[in-house]
């Protein structure tokens, strides 16, 4: 997969990318990630990116001639989604990165300042993502945030790593111990030392439905469950 990411602060992502998952995906070349600096392409001198709002108001507006550019130096075919980071995007879940992870490449243009130019949605982006209902300082993070969720839905990207972690299957993941089995007056539940597998794997399971009806109800609606597990979960909740 080839990532390209449009950005105006290219530095913020040396970190992120350096690290773990991501790292060793680059490494072993099933994702590159190439950043594009937008001030490359800004506009006369001064390489300007931004603007004063028509109509007046606070703040400034990324112009969409910078953007234009430096998309149209990628040579995106018409296939290749070009998302645009911003609060006012559907918000980011699992689906939507398992669905990002099949395409062979993808653009993201982070936002900053108080908004982008609006011919720059209607007209350049195929999507639009937030990553949850809150405003951040700009789409550099939720990007990464992305990018990271997306890379490692990639086949070969998590090695030693489970491939089937916390909402895969639509639940929240079963508590998680390990040694010792006995910490201050702290136990570890019996049936995870009892080395059957088969009782371990129901226990799991059950933890896993209990965590997220309480805490996730939302999830339920669209989770892998079978019609004995949502019997359960009602005849449990009409208790609670
Ligand atoms: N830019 C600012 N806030 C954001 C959010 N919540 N998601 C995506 N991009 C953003």
């Amino acid at each position: 997969m080839l990532i390209d990411i449009l950005t105006l602060f290219p530095e913020m992502f040396d970190g992120p990318f350096d690290h773990s998952i991501i790292k060793r995906a680059i490494e072993r070349e099933i994702v590159k990630i190439k950043l594009h600096n937008i001030r490359d392409h800004g506009v006369g001198k001064h390489k300007v990116v931004d603007d004063y709002p028509y109509g007046g108001g606070e703040g400034m507006v990324m112009m969409p001639e910078p953007l234009h550019n430096s998309l149209k130096t990628l040579n995106i075919d018409k296939d290749t989604p070009v998302v645009l980071l911003t609060p006012q995007g559907r918000k980011f879940d699992q689906k939507t990165a398992d669905d990002l992870a099949k395409h062979k490449r993808l653009v993201f243009i982070c936002g900053r300042y108080e908004g982008v130019d609006e011919r720059v949605r209607q007209h350049m982006v195929t999507d639009e993502i937030s990553i949850g209902d809150y405003v951040i300082s700009g789409g550099e993070l939720a990007v990464m945030v992305v990018v990271d969720g997306i890379i490692r839905r990639l086949p070969g990207a998590l090695g030693a790593e489970i491939e089937q972690d916390s909402m895969m299957n639509g639940l929240l993941e079963f508590p998680q111990y390990t040694r010792p089995a006995q910490y201050e007056q702290w136990e570890v539940p019996p049936v995870l030392l009892s080395g059957n597998h088969a009782e371990i794997a129901k226990w799991r399971r059950q933890q896993s439905i209990e965590r997220t009806a309480v805490r996730r109800p939302d999830l339920l609606k669209n989770a892998e469950l079978s019609a004995s597990e949502r019997q359960y979960i009602e005849d449990e909740m009409k208790d609670k």
